[in-house]
């Protein structure tokens, strides 16, 4: 996609990456996601706002020269240096050859890691604030979220806050901003719950400092820029990270076969009920997982969910195989559920819930069944499952 300008003299110049659907190998991203570069234009001086994965290299370095020589750039700043953001930035910084990366103290040793070399950063602190010329960019050190090294830049006096992940989701879609783009709330949550929930209490240090700053744009380096409704998406990670920490006595595992995203949807939306019914819960895509790598958790958890896709009438050898697993251990009076997406018949989940019954465990209700792609009425049946769950574990002990 070619540069977007997201206000006078700032240009969107990242890259879309629609197809992945892992990332970082734990998360899902069904709906791929972007990695977001910006290049802030001053009176005398630029400065480009993360780069990308270094795949997107070409894509970058295009984006950039087609807004200004990539000779004449002041600054590369790194908000954080995981290679999402940092891949191309050897390559950009031998194109730029002048350029002076600015990071935090902490993202220094990484670089060196990433680059093999010591780029002589500029290191920064708090209130550090660098003029380009009628606008200056000020900085706001935000560690672990969710790296060591993060940190956050406000550009002033535009009100635009460069983040990184913070405030991000795996969601592309090139109409870019938040107002223009389809609901993507449960990818937001999705990734709060995934990479920033760990650190809650960083995350309301980091939205403490933000509170003093008129914000007007919100620019993660992950899906869609908020331009629209920023003090609500302020408050909801706010909220988030206020919630009290589950109940870790009470676990649930949620494992999924799903060839389309369908059934991994559901098993997002039951594992969000339960964890807000208290629960603490994890989830495994059978696709990289089996029964004995997770047989301690399978010991110690109260609760267990298996959703499949059906083909052919059945659910696919993954989930046989995990289910068939599980004889080996004793899972009576634990709690069991069944779930699935199909697109013909959808006999999947009736078998699992009565292989779980078989266990003697304790399955809740019906299966909850989806065709095709999981309605909002779907997934609200989801949701209410992981509460049932909740429920019944909380009523057995
Ligand atoms: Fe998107 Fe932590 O990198």
């Amino acid at each position: 996609m070619l540069p977007v300008e997201i206000a006078p003299g700032i240009h969107w110049v990242g890259a879309l990456d629609p197809q992945i659907r892992i990332f970082d190998v734990i998360m899902h991203a069904p709906r791929g996601t972007t990695y977001n570069s910006y290049l802030i234009q001053g009176e005398q001086k630029s400065a480009l706002v993360e780069v990308v994965k270094r795949q997107f290299t070409d894509v970058l370095l295009d984006n950039v020269g087609r807004v200004m020589d990539i000779a004449g750039l002041s600054y590369v700043v790194v908000n954080h240096t995981e290679p999402d953001h940092s891949g191309a930035l050897d390559a950009v910084l031998r194109a730029a050859g002048g350029a002076q990366v600015v990071c935090a103290r902490n993202a220094r040793r990484f670089l060196e890691g990433l680059l093999n070399r010591d780029c002589e950063p500029l290191i920064v602190g708090d209130e550090d604030v660098i003029d380009l010329g009628g606008r200056r960019l000020r900085f706001i050190i935000a560690p672990f979220l969710h790296w060591p090294d993060t940190m956050f830049t406000y550009l002033e006096p535009d009100g635009i806050l460069f983040p990184c992940d913070f405030l991000g989701a795996h969601y592309c879609d090139d109409r870019l901003f938040n107002d223009l783009v389809a609901d993507y709330s449960h990818e937001f949550r999705y990734y709060f719950n995934v990479i920033m929930r760990p650190f809650k209490q960083y995350a309301l240090q980091a939205l403490d400092k933000v509170a003093a700053l008129d914000v007007r744009m919100v620019c993660p380096s992950h899906g869609p820029i908020i331009r629209r409704g920023v003090e609500e998406y302020l408050d909801l990670y706010r909220q988030w990270a206020t919630q009290p920490e589950p109940d870790s006595t009470r676990r649930l595992l949620v494992f999924y076969a799903s060839s389309y995203g369908n059934t991994a949807r559901m098993a997002e939306e039951i594992a969000e009920g339960a964890r807000q019914a208290g629960m603490s819960v994890a989830l495994f895509d059978l696709s990289g997982v089996s029964a004995g790598d997770v047989i301690d958790q399978l010991e110690a958890a109260d609760a267990v969910a298996v959703g499949s896709l059906t083909i052919n009438g059945d659910a696919v050898k993954p989930v046989w195989d995990l289910l068939s697993s599980l004889a080996t251990l004793n899972l009576r009076g634990k709690v069991g559920a069944a779930f699935g997406s199909y697109g013909w018949s959808g006999e999947a989940p009736k078998f699992i819930a009565q292989r779980l019954a078989d266990l003697k465990m304790k399955v809740v209700g019906e299966p909850v069944t989806a065709h095709l792609v999981p309605t909002e009425s779907d997934l609200a049946s989801c949701r209410q499952l992981g509460t049932a769950i909740a429920e019944a574990v909380s009523s057995g002990k």
